[in-house]
């Protein structure tokens, strides 16, 4: 298969920039805009080896560059912009993805090079609530990229069941439990005994020092704090599987908090050993000043260990279990000098592997007009939120009068795959407020429009009774719609390698959004089921290997198709 970005950077490198192969592939981009090009290779960096202003390198190199399967090469400012020769382009991308089928845009970079991410993590005795859906939705569809380019990906569901609030937790229902509410409403009513703890404790030191010492006895594995702590864990996991069963997630551990406090010991003698651990007011503590971080406080003055001090713990065992080649943490940017501390700690105690543990943090959601703290008992649970999803869109899908059958069935996948969309629609790292009238807004650039585009080709398909033929020849797609639309789908591989790089799934949501745009451009300026059996041909499959790209690139969000809405 052609890669015209590779033809490209092979004759750029025969042309001694300074740059090696990979350097120069790298630099190409796809220009945003038409004027620019199908490829464009900035020239700013070889400035400073050719000692010679970058436009003008541009204008030298655009002479006499002659390549195959491009048009035309022109300079426009300090870049050199590529015009693929349309024919030549469109059919190379139609036959691939024809061919590879659902592989297309797939690789096998990653090697089977094992990568754990450490996603969702919710924490039991507590609401899975909205907050936590940008985790678990971020990280499922960071999870498929991977394994698409060929990585070994580790599902790793990090449950917060421990920690002081656990104690909290055992001395509420110690003071108020009531086993028959907590069957009727589990989380719920933990949830309310624990914020009714709080409020009661925050002018009672007693009551705080009773918290503290229940975790105490479950560290130490005391009968009855033990057996209240395993009791909540039942009951929250019974919750978390049908969430996760609505959003169709799955994990491949659920190796959390409390399965890696067991290696705290070793940690605190290696730390020990290494003279890294300082007494501070009875609790102790890694500096970190070299790193200008607030210390990390790794056993608290009561004895007990800390969030942090699990984290170091399980990153040594991850490494020994799994040898990875990253191990990533998809967590909110609140915790982030929770991750620089960590990071910083392992580096400190002299494990390399601390430079390929990565953050991968993101924003804040609110639900306009909710705000969403589990302290304060305000909260929106998950699954509220899917089922309100699921509803609406019956409720559109009904008042549009579609003649669909399975109408439950297709709102289940279009109300949760909006939903979906909606969390990877933006760059990860921003805040954003979380709105249904443009959630599923069926026009808009939303999970249900690239869905109904996909349903759209389907339908163009079965209507004109597409029959595969691997010996299509693409003569006439020659209008700037279709070419546009080829261009989008060739893209599409690009995108997903970028979307790897740079752990951001919303590159992808976006430019399935642009290829459903394009598609429907196309639609509307082409007629596809025409006189002309070749044309009509050509076409049909043109519609074809966009619902194929769609399909994949929908598949990599986490999110599925249907075939008629
Ligand atoms: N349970 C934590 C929370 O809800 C997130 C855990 C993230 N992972 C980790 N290894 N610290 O805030």
């Amino acid at each position: 298969m052609t890669d015209f970005k590779e033809i490209i950077a092979k004759q750029l490198e025969k042309m001694d920039l300074g740059l090696s192969f990979e350097e120069i592939y790298k630099l190409i981009e796809i220009p945003p805009q038409d004027n620019m090009g199908d490829y464009s290779f900035p020239c700013f960096s070889l400035a400073k080896t050719l000692r010679k202003n970058p436009a003008i390198i541009a204008e030298d190199l655009a002479k006499g560059f002659d390549l195959d399967g491009f048009e035309k090469i022109e300079n426009l400012n300090a870049y050199l912009n590529f015009y693929v020769d349309r024919k030549v382009f469109e059919e190379e991308i139609l036959k691939e993805i024809l061919e590879k089928k659902e592989k297309y845009g797939s690789s096998d970079k990653g090697n089977g090079k094992n990568i754990v991410i450490d996603f969702s993590s919710v924490n039991i005795a507590k609401p899975f609530h909205i907050g936590h859906i940008r985790s678990t939705v971020i990280g499922d569809a960071l999870r498929n990229i991977h394994d698409f380019l060929g990585y070994n990906t580790i599902a790793s569901n990090y449950i917060g069941d421990y920690g002081t609030q656990f104690g909290t937790m055992i001395a509420a229902y110690k003071l108020w439990g009531d086993e028959e509410k907590l069957k009727e409403n589990p989380i719920k009513e933990l949830l309310a005994l624990y914020v009714r703890y709080n409020s009661e404790a925050a002018n009672d030191e007693k009551m705080m020092d009773e918290a503290r010492a229940e975790f105490m006895n479950l560290e130490n594995g005391e009968e009855e704090a033990t057996r209240l702590w395993k009791h909540f864990k039942e009951i929250s996991f019974n919750e978390f599987d049908r969430v996760y069963k609505m959003l169709d997630i799955d994990f491949d551990n659920y190796n959390g908090e409390s399965y890696h406090s067991e290696f705290i010991p070793d940690v605190l003698e290696e730390l020990k050993e290494k003279n890294l651990l300082v007494e501070s007011d009875g609790a102790y503590i890694v500096d970190l000043s070299e790193f200008d971080l607030p210390p990390a406080i790794i056993i608290k003055s009561n004895g007990s260990s800390a969030y942090i001090t699990r984290d170091i713990a399980t990153a040594i065992n991850r490494k020994k279990v799994y040898d990875f080649d990253k191990n990533l943490y998809v967590v909110a940017t609140q915790q982030n000098l929770h991750f620089q501390q960590l990071f910083a700690i392992l580096k400190l105690m002299g494990y390399d592997f601390y430079d390929d543990c990565k953050h991968i943090p993101f924003g804040m959601v609110s639900l306009k007009d909710q705000t969403l703290s589990t302290r304060k008992g305000q909260v929106v649970f998950l699954e509220d939120v899917l089922n309100k999803a699921i509803d609406k869109t019956k409720e559109i899908m009904e008042n549009r009068d579609s003649k669909i059958e399975n109408v439950g069935e297709v709102a289940e996948i279009v109300g949760i795959g909006a939903v979906k969309f909606q969390e990877l629609y933006n760059n990860r790292i921003k805040d954003y407020v979380f709105d249904w009238d443009e959630v599923l807004n069926f026009d808009g650039e939303t999970g249900p429009y690239v869905q109904y585009t996909y349903a759209r080709a389907k339908s163009v398909l079965r209507k004109a009774d597409f029959k595969e033929n691997t010996e299509i020849s693409f003569d006439n797609i020659t209008s700037d719609e279709e070419f546009a639309l080829v261009k989008a789908l060739g893209n599409f591989k690009d995108v997903v390698a970028k979307a790897a790089e740079k752990y951001e799934p919303s590159l992808i949501t976006r430019h399935l959004t642009e290829i459903a745009k394009n598609f429907n451009k196309f639609y509307n300026a082409c007629q596809i089921n025409v006189e002309d059996e070749k044309i009509k041909e050509e076409r049909l499959a043109l519609s074809y290997a966009t619902s194929i790209v769609i399909k994949t690139g929908l598949g990599l969000l986490g999110i599925k198709t249907v075939e008629q809405m």
